[in-house]
Protein backbone atom coordinates (compact mmCIF):
# COMPACT_ATOMS: atom_id res chain seq x y z
CA UNK A 1 0.00 0.00 0.00
CA UNK A 2 1.32 3.36 -0.90
CA UNK A 3 0.10 6.52 1.26
CA UNK A 4 0.39 9.11 -1.83
CA UNK A 5 -0.26 7.56 -5.45
CA UNK A 6 -2.65 5.34 -4.76
CA UNK A 7 -6.10 5.91 -6.48
CA UNK A 8 -9.27 4.53 -6.63
CA UNK A 9 -8.15 2.89 -9.81
CA UNK A 10 -5.61 1.18 -8.59
CA UNK A 11 -7.26 -0.05 -5.49
CA UNK A 12 -9.71 -2.01 -8.21
CA UNK A 13 -6.66 -3.07 -10.26
CA UNK A 14 -4.39 -4.78 -8.02
CA UNK A 15 -5.43 -6.83 -4.62
CA UNK A 16 -5.26 -4.49 -1.28
CA UNK A 17 -2.13 -5.52 0.89
CA UNK A 18 -5.14 -5.22 3.45
CA UNK A 19 -8.42 -4.96 2.54
CA UNK A 20 -9.47 -5.42 5.88
CA UNK A 21 -8.71 -1.61 6.84
CA UNK A 22 -10.68 -0.60 4.12
CA UNK A 23 -13.89 -2.32 6.00
CA UNK A 24 -15.15 -0.17 8.76
CA UNK A 25 -15.44 -2.53 12.13
CA UNK A 26 -18.23 -0.33 12.90
CA UNK A 27 -20.51 -0.86 10.03
CA UNK A 28 -23.07 -3.34 11.36
CA UNK A 29 -26.75 -2.78 12.30
CA UNK A 30 -27.32 -0.07 15.33
CA UNK A 31 -27.50 -2.34 18.05
CA UNK A 32 -25.52 -5.03 16.88
CA UNK A 33 -22.16 -6.51 18.21
CA UNK A 34 -20.36 -3.88 16.22
CA UNK A 35 -22.23 -0.86 17.74
CA UNK A 36 -20.44 1.73 19.08
CA UNK A 37 -21.76 4.56 21.90
CA UNK A 38 -21.37 8.21 21.97
CA UNK A 39 -19.60 7.55 25.28
CA UNK A 40 -16.99 5.89 23.38
CA UNK A 41 -16.39 8.12 20.78
CA UNK A 42 -16.67 10.99 23.71
CA UNK A 43 -13.67 9.20 25.04
CA UNK A 44 -11.73 9.70 22.39
CA UNK A 45 -12.71 13.22 21.86
CA UNK A 46 -11.48 14.34 25.23
CA UNK A 47 -8.36 12.12 25.37
CA UNK A 48 -7.53 13.84 21.80
CA UNK A 49 -5.37 16.73 22.30
CA UNK A 50 -2.58 18.29 20.59
CA UNK A 51 0.82 16.91 21.76
CA UNK A 52 4.20 19.69 21.45
CA UNK A 53 6.39 16.91 22.89
CA UNK A 54 6.77 13.21 21.50
CA UNK A 55 9.33 10.35 22.41
CA UNK A 56 11.60 9.82 19.38
CA UNK A 57 10.54 5.80 18.93
CA UNK A 58 8.92 5.29 16.03
CA UNK A 59 5.13 4.32 15.22
CA UNK A 60 4.74 0.63 13.53
CA UNK A 61 3.76 1.35 9.85
CA UNK A 62 1.07 -1.64 10.42
CA UNK A 63 -0.56 1.04 13.17
CA UNK A 64 0.03 3.93 10.62
CA UNK A 65 -1.87 2.55 7.98
CA UNK A 66 -4.54 1.80 10.07
CA UNK A 67 -4.88 5.34 11.38
CA UNK A 68 -4.72 6.49 7.49
CA UNK A 69 -7.52 3.91 6.51
CA UNK A 70 -9.79 4.79 9.35
CA UNK A 71 -9.44 8.64 8.80
CA UNK A 72 -10.54 8.18 4.96
CA UNK A 73 -13.81 6.76 6.06
CA UNK A 74 -14.94 10.63 6.44
CA UNK A 75 -17.31 12.15 4.28
CA UNK A 76 -16.43 14.01 1.16
CA UNK A 77 -18.18 16.06 -1.46
CA UNK A 78 -19.29 14.12 -4.06
CA UNK A 79 -17.27 11.08 -2.33
CA UNK A 80 -13.92 12.97 -3.99
CA UNK A 81 -11.76 12.31 -1.26
CA UNK A 82 -9.71 14.88 -2.01
CA UNK A 83 -6.79 14.46 0.60
CA UNK A 84 -3.20 12.75 -0.68
CA UNK A 85 -0.82 12.58 1.91
CA UNK A 86 2.88 12.35 2.30
CA UNK A 87 3.94 10.38 5.60
CA UNK A 88 7.69 10.52 6.08
CA UNK A 89 9.28 7.43 8.35
CA UNK A 90 11.60 8.32 11.33
CA UNK A 91 14.50 9.09 9.79
CA UNK A 92 13.19 10.63 6.98
CA UNK A 93 11.49 12.57 9.67
CA UNK A 94 14.75 13.72 11.11
CA UNK A 95 16.12 14.96 7.69
CA UNK A 96 13.13 17.27 7.08
CA UNK A 97 13.06 18.33 10.54
CA UNK A 98 16.32 19.79 9.86
CA UNK A 99 15.55 20.81 6.46
CA UNK A 100 12.38 22.75 7.69
CA UNK A 101 13.88 24.28 10.73
CA UNK A 102 16.13 26.14 8.52
CA UNK A 103 13.79 27.05 6.04
CA UNK A 104 11.47 28.66 8.46
CA UNK A 105 14.83 30.28 9.98
CA UNK A 106 15.83 31.61 6.30
CA UNK A 107 13.08 31.02 4.00
CA UNK A 108 10.12 33.65 3.59
CA UNK A 109 6.31 32.51 4.11
CA UNK A 110 4.33 32.17 1.46
CA UNK A 111 0.74 29.54 2.65
CA UNK A 112 -1.17 27.94 -0.38
CA UNK A 113 -3.69 28.46 1.25
CA UNK A 114 -4.38 32.27 2.85
CA UNK A 115 -3.84 32.54 6.49
CA UNK A 116 -6.39 33.85 8.63
CA UNK A 117 -6.63 37.71 8.23
CA UNK A 118 -7.12 38.46 11.92
CA UNK A 119 -8.71 36.78 15.03
CA UNK A 120 -11.08 39.59 16.50
CA UNK A 121 -13.41 39.36 19.69
CA UNK A 122 -13.85 35.82 20.77
CA UNK A 123 -11.67 34.34 18.63
CA UNK A 124 -8.58 36.57 19.46
CA UNK A 125 -9.44 35.53 23.13
CA UNK A 126 -9.58 32.26 22.60
CA UNK A 127 -6.12 32.20 20.41
CA UNK A 128 -4.74 34.23 23.36
CA UNK A 129 -5.90 31.72 25.79
CA UNK A 130 -4.89 28.60 24.47
CA UNK A 131 -1.27 30.73 23.58
CA UNK A 132 -0.74 31.75 26.92
CA UNK A 133 -1.47 28.33 28.08
CA UNK A 134 1.26 26.64 26.51
CA UNK A 135 3.66 29.86 27.05
CA UNK A 136 2.92 29.54 30.87
CA UNK A 137 3.16 25.35 31.07
CA UNK A 138 6.73 25.45 29.06
CA UNK A 139 7.90 28.83 31.46
CA UNK A 140 7.93 31.46 28.61
CA UNK A 141 6.82 34.89 30.30
CA UNK A 142 4.85 37.94 29.08
CA UNK A 143 7.69 39.82 27.41
CA UNK A 144 9.88 36.88 26.82
CA UNK A 145 9.63 37.02 23.10
CA UNK A 146 13.09 34.84 22.60
CA UNK A 147 11.29 32.62 24.68
CA UNK A 148 8.30 32.90 22.50
CA UNK A 149 9.94 32.48 19.45
CA UNK A 150 12.32 29.46 20.57
CA UNK A 151 8.71 27.78 21.59
CA UNK A 152 7.54 28.66 18.52
CA UNK A 153 10.62 27.43 16.54
CA UNK A 154 9.25 23.86 18.00
CA UNK A 155 6.57 23.58 15.52
CA UNK A 156 9.45 23.45 12.46
CA UNK A 157 11.15 21.12 14.51
CA UNK A 158 7.93 18.74 14.76
CA UNK A 159 7.90 19.10 18.24
CA UNK A 160 10.63 15.66 17.80
CA UNK A 161 7.69 13.90 16.42
CA UNK A 162 9.30 10.54 14.79
CA UNK A 163 6.41 10.74 11.90
CA UNK A 164 5.10 13.96 9.95
CA UNK A 165 2.64 13.57 7.49
CA UNK A 166 2.21 16.79 4.93
CA UNK A 167 -1.88 17.06 3.89
CA UNK A 168 -2.46 18.66 0.61
CA UNK A 169 -5.64 19.02 -1.51
CA UNK A 170 -6.28 19.65 -5.30
CA UNK A 171 -6.28 23.53 -5.98
CA UNK A 172 -9.13 22.78 -8.28
CA UNK A 173 -11.59 21.53 -5.64
CA UNK A 174 -10.57 24.71 -3.59
CA UNK A 175 -12.03 25.56 -0.28
CA UNK A 176 -14.45 22.65 -0.56
CA UNK A 177 -11.76 20.21 -0.97
CA UNK A 178 -9.73 21.68 2.12
CA UNK A 179 -12.89 21.67 4.11
CA UNK A 180 -13.03 17.79 3.47
CA UNK A 181 -9.15 17.39 4.29
CA UNK A 182 -10.32 19.02 7.93
CA UNK A 183 -12.31 16.37 8.25
CA UNK A 184 -10.03 14.27 7.46
CA UNK A 185 -7.43 15.45 10.12
CA UNK A 186 -9.60 15.40 12.87
CA UNK A 187 -10.32 11.62 12.11
CA UNK A 188 -6.60 10.66 11.45
CA UNK A 189 -5.98 12.62 15.09
CA UNK A 190 -9.08 10.33 16.73
CA UNK A 191 -8.12 6.90 15.28
CA UNK A 192 -4.54 7.39 16.23
CA UNK A 193 -5.45 8.36 19.51
CA UNK A 194 -7.78 5.03 19.57
CA UNK A 195 -4.12 3.31 19.11
CA UNK A 196 -2.45 5.46 21.65
CA UNK A 197 -0.65 7.62 18.98
CA UNK A 198 -0.61 11.72 20.04
CA UNK A 199 -0.56 13.83 17.06
CA UNK A 200 -0.75 17.93 16.38
CA UNK A 201 -2.52 19.48 13.27
CA UNK A 202 0.41 22.45 12.00
CA UNK A 203 -0.98 25.28 9.79
CA UNK A 204 2.66 26.36 10.85
CA UNK A 205 4.59 24.00 8.17
CA UNK A 206 1.86 25.05 5.05
CA UNK A 207 3.53 28.66 5.70
CA UNK A 208 6.31 27.68 3.16
CA UNK A 209 4.15 25.41 1.01
CA UNK A 210 6.53 26.38 -1.70
CA UNK A 211 9.18 24.60 -0.01
CA UNK A 212 7.60 21.53 1.21
CA UNK A 213 6.12 21.27 -2.62
CA UNK A 214 9.79 21.18 -3.67
CA UNK A 215 10.90 19.08 -0.81
CA UNK A 216 8.56 16.64 -1.84
CA UNK A 217 7.93 16.74 -5.39
CA UNK A 218 4.12 18.15 -4.55
CA UNK A 219 2.56 18.99 -7.40
CA UNK A 220 1.60 22.68 -7.86
CA UNK A 221 -1.48 21.77 -8.74
CA UNK A 222 -2.28 20.70 -5.05
CA UNK A 223 -2.81 23.33 -1.86
CA UNK A 224 -0.61 22.19 0.76
CA UNK A 225 -2.87 22.68 3.97
CA UNK A 226 -1.21 21.47 6.82
CA UNK A 227 0.87 18.94 8.34
CA UNK A 228 0.15 16.46 11.05
CA UNK A 229 3.48 15.45 13.43
CA UNK A 230 2.54 12.17 15.42
CA UNK A 231 3.99 9.67 17.37
CA UNK A 232 4.22 8.83 20.83
CA UNK A 233 3.63 11.63 23.77
CA UNK A 234 6.17 13.00 25.88
CA UNK A 235 3.76 13.03 28.97
CA UNK A 236 5.86 14.30 31.55
CA UNK A 237 6.76 17.09 29.45
CA UNK A 238 5.72 20.82 30.25
CA UNK A 239 4.58 21.10 27.23
CA UNK A 240 1.80 18.61 27.19
CA UNK A 241 0.60 19.63 30.57
CA UNK A 242 -2.60 21.63 29.99
CA UNK A 243 -5.81 21.21 28.24
CA UNK A 244 -7.92 23.51 26.43
CA UNK A 245 -11.68 24.22 27.13
CA UNK A 246 -14.63 24.51 24.69
CA UNK A 247 -17.55 27.26 24.40
CA UNK A 248 -20.72 26.03 25.95
CA UNK A 249 -23.59 25.24 23.32
CA UNK A 250 -24.98 27.83 23.88
CA UNK A 251 -22.18 30.42 22.48
CA UNK A 252 -22.18 28.94 19.11
CA UNK A 253 -25.82 27.05 18.81
CA UNK A 254 -28.55 29.18 17.57
CA UNK A 255 -31.94 27.14 17.75
CA UNK A 256 -34.57 27.57 15.93
CA UNK A 257 -38.23 26.89 16.40
C1 LIG B 1 -5.87 23.12 11.09
C2 LIG B 1 -5.11 23.24 12.39
C3 LIG B 1 -3.87 23.82 12.40
C4 LIG B 1 -3.13 23.93 13.58
N1 LIG B 1 -1.87 24.46 13.54
C5 LIG B 1 -1.13 24.48 14.66
C6 LIG B 1 0.21 24.93 14.61
O1 LIG B 1 0.75 25.30 13.57
N2 LIG B 1 0.94 24.91 15.77
C7 LIG B 1 0.39 24.50 16.96
O2 LIG B 1 1.09 24.52 17.98
N3 LIG B 1 -0.89 24.07 17.03
C8 LIG B 1 -1.64 24.04 15.90
N4 LIG B 1 -2.92 23.54 15.94
C9 LIG B 1 -3.46 23.02 17.21
C10 LIG B 1 -4.46 23.97 17.84
O3 LIG B 1 -3.78 25.03 18.46
C11 LIG B 1 -5.28 23.17 18.84
O4 LIG B 1 -6.06 22.22 18.14
C12 LIG B 1 -6.24 24.04 19.66
O5 LIG B 1 -5.53 24.93 20.46
C13 LIG B 1 -7.15 23.17 20.55
O6 LIG B 1 -6.35 22.39 21.42
P1 LIG B 1 -6.39 20.80 21.40
O7 LIG B 1 -6.05 20.33 20.02
O8 LIG B 1 -5.33 20.39 22.41
O9 LIG B 1 -7.76 20.37 21.79
C14 LIG B 1 -3.68 23.45 14.79
C15 LIG B 1 -4.95 22.86 14.78
C16 LIG B 1 -5.66 22.76 13.60
C17 LIG B 1 -7.00 22.08 13.60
Amino acid sequence: MTFGGSSAENSAAEPLEHPRLLTHPAAGCPGGEDDVTLADLNTLLTARHSCRAFRPDPVPRGDIEQIVASASRVPSWCNAQPWQLVITSKDETDRFRDAMSNEARNGTPAPDLPFPVSYSGVYQHRRRTCGWALYNAVGVERGDRKGSAQQMMQNFALFGAPHCAIISSPAELGPYGAMDCGGFVTAFALAAQALGVATIPQAALAAYSPFLHQYFQIPDDRLILCAISFGYSDMDHPANSFRTERAALGDFVDWRG
